[in-house]
């Protein structure tokens, strides 16, 4: 096979530009095994993130000719051949260094929704239909290129406003656990920023796990929100019999 013209962003936060490198290519390539031979043999000092390359840790984001991508998953002969290759950090968070970048508002994030709260006396025992909506939401691994590509944090950068498509997975999860009591509803619509989101399903598209994360998450929890705080009929209901729906 020919060599690959690889073009890398290198820079930091002040800024940066997109470098090129030659790599030779093997059969059953992936971009993951190109960075990282330019790692080992042209620029030691580059940096990117991998853990595992199996598409299970969600470290080796990154946007490859434009596109949010798992570099691991993503094999060299997807691409025509002879063609320059563009990788470069995923945009919706600050580059750290080259394809590093600093993904930590997730985890902050994530750590304001309410885990999960079992109702004191719990009967552990359930069943697989009862767990079945919300099995793919525990796929998650967070790689956040839902999080990259989702416009509201990508464009308009409302880190303030809005959770994002992952943390939406997340407390679905959460909701549609069948021993889960805590109510989140409130925190969805006021924090979480859920009516943020348009429902476009960018992040459908690019999830590597194929988590269903616009209509089986979002557009559910949705549905909760808008039966909750703006249907006059379940608003009565509340009023009469003092019990609320979760
Ligand atoms: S469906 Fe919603 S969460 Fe997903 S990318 Fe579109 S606006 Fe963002
Ligand atoms: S929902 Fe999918 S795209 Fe989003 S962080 Fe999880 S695995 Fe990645
Ligand atoms: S290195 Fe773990 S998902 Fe790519």
């Amino acid at each position: 096979m020919s060599d690959l013209t690889l073009r890398l962003f290198r820079g930091d936060a002040q800024g940066g530009e997109i470098r090129e490198y030659r790599v030779p290519v093997e059969e059953g390539m992936v971009v993951l095994d190109a960075v990282l031979r330019v790692q080992s043999r042209q620029s030691n000092e580059l940096a990117c993130r991998w853990n595992c390359k199996a598409g299970k840790c969600g470290s080796c984001s990154a946007e490859v000719n434009g596109r949010p991508r798992l570099m691991c998953m993503t094999r060299l002969d997807l691409f025509p051949e002879g063609e320059p290759l563009t990788v470069t950090p995923i945009k919706t968070f600050p580059v750290i260094r080259d394809l590093a970048t600093d993904v930590s508002w997730n985890f902050e994030t994530n750590k304001r929704i309410t885990p999960f709260t079992p109702k004191a006396d719990a009967d552990w025992k359930f069943f697989q239909h009862d767990v079945e909506r919300a099995q793919e939401f525990r796929k998650c691994i967070e790689c956040f290129l839902c999080q990259n590509v989702c416009h509201v944090l990508r464009d308009h950068d409302l880190k303030d406003a809005f959770m994002g498509p992952r943390f939406l997975v997340r407390t679905a999860g959460l909701e549609m656990h069948p021993l889960d009591v805590a109510d989140r509803l409130r925190y969805l619509k006021d924090e979480g920023g859920i009516g943020y989101c348009n429902i476009t399903k960018c992040c459908t598209e690019v999830c590597p796990e194929k988590i269903t994360i616009t209509d089986n998450a979002i557009i559910a929890l949705k549905e909760r929100v808008v039966d909750r705080f703006y249907d006059p009929l379940t608003w009565l209901w509340r009023l009469l019999t003092g019990r609320r729906s979760k």
